[in-house]
């Protein structure tokens, strides 16, 4: 199968996570999450972690030169010399000049479209698991057994502390602000895929597959 160098685009919550997940498993590609980086610097209490818990936690972006380093290099271990899909970066417009200027030339840049209300209601009922950072939804994707992963197990299911009320207004702040416009920069260089992001997971999954083979 050939490789891809793929990116998911689109407002927090749009199941950017959700689709990237899918889409590694079935390419075989890691999927680069900066968010999961972020988080897990977080968790180890590291001095990237520190730096960027301020930011998270409210909901604002870390600085571009903290994300663009540590994607810099992710991109060089050799699990993603033959393809990978980033999840949630570039998210302004240097981070996306500075991704050219590495040399990344994007094949598809999949665009999850998803209106405010419907963010505020996914992220409003997220639950992720602190062990393995699977992810869940209290209505639309519970687990099977009440508060316990059914990736690894783990019990004691939590919701993001950027997950709150207040920290949601300000993400979807930030991405009207600093990264919707990303959809023209791609669009411009003829990459860019608009997937309505309403429909279920599946047929979500199924949207970009078919945008993925041409169809
Ligand atoms: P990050 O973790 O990237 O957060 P995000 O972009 O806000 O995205 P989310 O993880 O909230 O949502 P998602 O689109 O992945 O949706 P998901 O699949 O989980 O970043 C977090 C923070 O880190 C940022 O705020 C910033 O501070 C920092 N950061 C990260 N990258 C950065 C960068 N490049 N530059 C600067 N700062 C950066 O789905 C959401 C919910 O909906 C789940 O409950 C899911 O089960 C449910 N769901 C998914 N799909 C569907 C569906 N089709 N129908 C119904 N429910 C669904």
């Amino acid at each position: 199968m050939s490789r891809y160098r793929l990116m998911m685009l689109g407002p927090p919550g749009a199941g950017k996570g959700t689709q990237a997940k899918r889409l590694a498993d079935r390419l075989d590609i890691p999927h680069v999450s900066t968010g999961d980086m972020l988080r897990e610097a977080r968790r180890k209490e590291s001095e990237l972690g520190k730096k960027a818990a301020q930011f998270m936690e409210a909901g604002k972006l870390v600085p571009d030169e903290v994300v663009i380093g540590i994607v810099r290099e992710r991109l060089e271990e050799d699990d993603a010399a033959d393809g990978f899909i980033l999840d949630g970066f570039p998210r302004t417009r240097p981070q996306a000049e500075a991704l050219a200027e590495m040399g990344v030339d994007l094949d598809f840049v999949i665009n999850i479209e998803v209106a405010d209300e419907e963010v505020v209601s996914r992220l409003g009922g997220r639950l992720s698991c602190p062990n393995c950072g699977a992810v869940y939804h209290k209505e639309a994707k519970p687990p099977k057994e009440d508060d316990v992963c059914d990736v690894c197990g783990h019990r004691g299911l939590i919701t993001r502390d950027d997950d709150r009320p207040e920290a949601i207004r300000q993400r979807l702040d930030s991405y009207h602000q600093k990264t919707s416009p990303l959809i023209e920069f791609y669009s411009e260089r003829d990459v860019l895929e608009n997937v309505d992001g309403a429909g279920s997971p599946d047929e979500v999954n199924d949207a970009i597959a078919r945008r993925l083979n041409g169809d």
